[in-house]
């Protein structure tokens, strides 16, 4: 019998074949609005912050910060963020964030651009 914790990561790998983010190009940072853009950016550091610290240097949440993602897959990351890691606190934002604004949010912490 397999957990259900090895399902859920299945899923999200799954879903990274299922929602590659070349399928996302229509939907870029380009077209996020610079209003959009700042409420992401606080979403990021109090939402996100709460668990993540304040500088995203880790909490309860590990680390966002470049180092620490560096290397990882964009895709995967933005589908942790999407569909949430439930078994491990990480909750879903499906509902609040489209998948190109996740793009937008995981590009900025690879590349350490947040304002
Ligand atoms: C309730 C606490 C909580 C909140 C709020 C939260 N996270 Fe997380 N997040 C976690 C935990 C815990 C993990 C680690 C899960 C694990 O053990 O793999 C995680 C994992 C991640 C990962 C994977 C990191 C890696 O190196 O694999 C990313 C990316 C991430 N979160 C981004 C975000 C973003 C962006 C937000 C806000 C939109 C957010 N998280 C909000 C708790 C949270």
């Amino acid at each position: 019998m397999m957990s259900v914790r090895i399902l859920l990561h299945r899923a999200v790998l799954i879903a990274t074949f299922l929602f590659p983010s070349a399928l996302l190009a229509s939907q870029e940072g380009a077209e996020i609005s610079p209003e959009r853009q700042s409420q992401l950016i606080h979403l990021l550091r109090h939402d996100c912050g709460s668990c993540h610290g304040m500088t995203l240097k880790g909490g309860l949440g590990p680390s966002l910060l470049p180092d620490a993602l560096a290397g990882k897959a964009p895709d995967l990351l933005e589908n942790i963020i999407y569909f949430g890691l439930p078994e491990r606190a990480m909750p879903p934002w499906e509902g609040l964030l489209t998948r190109g604004e996740i793009h937008w949010l995981v590009e900025r912490l690879q590349k350490g651009e947040i304002p």
